[in-house]
């Protein structure tokens, strides 16, 4: 299972990097404008620090125009993904920035429908929104899980990443059902290594080399 990092906070990205935790990183235009940072910019200090896929988004609609996003946005490093939309102009986009031999992740997915489209399109991944769903009291473990089994029926190569992950029991759930990768914020993935028991035990193993006066060093 791969692990991409959800935002363009460089230090946060970093920290995981240095961890090991980082296959790829996410963005998207409001985690652009969260940033405060200007797009080419930080995705370009992005791609220097990580050697996966960086996912960076289009922001025009037609897909004429997205096209020509895509190619400068090529142009910052080897490893950039371009981002589209899951319409019919980001399908348009899709196939013709996929033909030219670039990755592609069509976001903003919602249904398994979807999901065949964007892997007929040719996209490298596609991203399903987990938490927007069960926002709206659907489930969005159901699609994932569904998404998997239609792709695996026809070996379509489509990479679904599952995102909108917004727990670490998402992140559980995506490793149960196959998500190919999942992309979630440096907090959620900080947090999965919390268990009290840890904590517990580790307090009870440092008084106990307490109590015989020992050290290592
Ligand atoms: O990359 C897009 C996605 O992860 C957004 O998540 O929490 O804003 O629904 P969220």
């Amino acid at each position: 299972m791969k692990f991409f990092v959800d935002t363009a906070e460089i230090d946060q990205i970093k920290e995981l990097n240095d961890l090991g935790m980082v296959d790829g990183v996410t963005t998207n235009p409001s985690l652009i404008m969260k940033s405060g940072r200007d797009i080419i910019e930080v995705t370009k200090e992005i791609c220097s620090i990580v050697s996966g896929p960086v996912s960076a988004e289009v922001t025009a609609t037609d897909a004429e125009t997205m096209i020509a996003e895509g190619r400068k946005l090529v142009k910052i490093a080897d490893n950039i993904t371009v981002k589209v939309p899951l319409t019919w102009d980001g399908l348009k986009a899709c196939k013709t920035l996929s033909g030219e031999g670039h990755m592609v992740n069509v976001t903003l997915c919602f249904s398994t429908n979807q999901a065949i489209l964007a892997a007929k399109a040719g996209a490298t991944f596609i991203s399903p929104f987990v938490g927007r769903l069960d926002d709206i009291n659907l489930d969005g473990m159901d699609l994932i899980e569904d998404i998997r089994m239609v792709y695996d029926n026809y070996g379509f190569e489509t990479q679904v990443l599952a995102a909108s992950i917004r727990t670490t029991n998402h992140i559980t759930d995506c490793a149960r059902v196959g998500a190919d990768v999942i992309t979630a914020p440096p907090a959620v993935i900080k947090s999965m290594i919390n268990h009290p028991l840890t904590d517990k035990g580790l307090a009870a193993f440092l008084e106990d080399i307490k109590k015989t006066g020992q050290k290592i060093l």
